[in-house]
């Protein structure tokens, strides 16, 4: 039986699974992969210059045939990035933080798809009166930079109770097949993964960061707002790496007093230099010191126990769910 889904039919997915927008990770090889695998990810715009934007999602639109969706993070002015990545094509969407109705409006005016990232129910009772198309309930256990009010387990359907028939899109703490049965068993209509991607054969995330996220137990991730340059007064979770270490052993001092603030240490592909306590996390080509960048993840690092290729991550999601639908099933009839 194939998975069939408010998500799978709007998408035209294998399996209701979506890989999230991974900083400088979503790499056009990466969603190439995506797509290749009947699945479908997304690529933050807040990473690309605004100059190269259009080219950069060129490129992506031509390696998957147009199946990827761009992310617009709402903490700086994004309408040049929405209008260049309309301009090429792109007609899927995701919004968060910030005001997003009027991005949403210009968004549907183009015939396109919306996702709001939310992290309470208030705003997901919202969601249908400004037009969005799928929700994406960000529980507080994710990996990356945080808007959920409480863990999936229990933010996820107070969000389907609110959301007045939106669907809803689980984030946050779900990396293999078992997870994606407890977010249908939620009322979601499918999952949006980030810390499982970055540890992907084809994410461009920094190999260190891959490996760090394999060996991490979930007692190494901390919640903290450190990495602000380009996006301040936002938690995130991170694993502790060494500017953390220091920044604890110096005493938790504020901004403009930490060690080490203002050191550069290495640069964007665009030449900007790049700083320690920037939000950028480490990538793939990045010269210097990678282990010092924000090493996004979540505690689903308790089950990523090695870099596997996208297509084996989602295959391993589709035949597990699939067992465990069967064996739910089974205990139903009570055999
Ligand atoms: C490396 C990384 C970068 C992220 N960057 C973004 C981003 O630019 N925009 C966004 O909406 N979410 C971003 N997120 C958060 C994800 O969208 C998602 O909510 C989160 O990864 C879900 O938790 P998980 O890591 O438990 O799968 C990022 C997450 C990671 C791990």
């Amino acid at each position: 039986m194939p998975f069939e889904t408010a998500l799978t039919k709007a998408l035209d997915l294998r399996v209701p699974v979506l890989a999230a927008p991974l900083g400088r990770g979503s790499s056009a090889e990466f969603l190439g992969a995506m797509a290749n695998c009947g699945s479908f990810g997304f690529t933050a715009l807040m990473h690309m210059p605004e100059e190269t934007v259009g080219d950069e999602l060129a490129r992506m639109s031509r390696v998957t045939n147009g199946r990827f969706g761009a992310n617009l993070t709402l903490v700086v002015d994004q309408r040049k990035r929405l209008a260049a990545a309309l301009d090429a094509g792109v007609r899927v969407f995701s919004v968060w933080q910030g005001d997003v109705e009027p991005y949403v409006r210009v968004i549907k005016d183009a015939g396109g798809l919306v996702f709001w990232t939310v992290g309470d129910p208030g705003d997901a009772a919202h969601a249908k009166d400004i037009g969005v198309d799928f929700i994406v309930s960000q529980g507080r256990e994710a990996g990356g930079h945080l808007v959920g009010s409480a863990p999936t387990m229990s933010l996820l359907p107070s969000i389907v109770d609110a959301a007045k028939g939106v669907p809803v899109v689980a984030a946050g703490g779900i990396a293999e097949g078992r997870g994606l049965v407890a977010a249908l068993a939620l009322g979601a209509c499918g999952v949006w993964m980030g810390s499982r991607f970055v540890a992907s054969g084809e994410s461009a995330n920094h190999r260190g960061y891959k490996e760090r996220i394999v060996a991490a137990r979930a007692t190494d991730l901390v919640e903290t707002e450190i990495f602000d340059a380009g996006w301040q007064e936002s938690p995130h979770r991170v694993i502790r790496n060494s500017t953390y270490a220091r920044w604890e052993e110096a005493g938790c001092p504020p901004a403009g007093q930490r060690p080490g603030e203002g050191e550069r240490i290495s640069r964007f592909p665009n030449g900007k230099p790049l700083y320690r306590y920037d939000v950028a996390a480490a990538w793939d080509a990045m010269e210097g010191e990678w282990e010092v960048s924000p090493l996004y993840a979540d505690a689903t690092v308790e089950l990523i126990h090695d870099v596997k290729s996208v297509a084996e991550i989602v295959e391993e999601i589709e035949v597990t769910a699939r067992t465990v639908l069967a064996g739910l099933a089974d205990w139903r009839t009570g055999r």
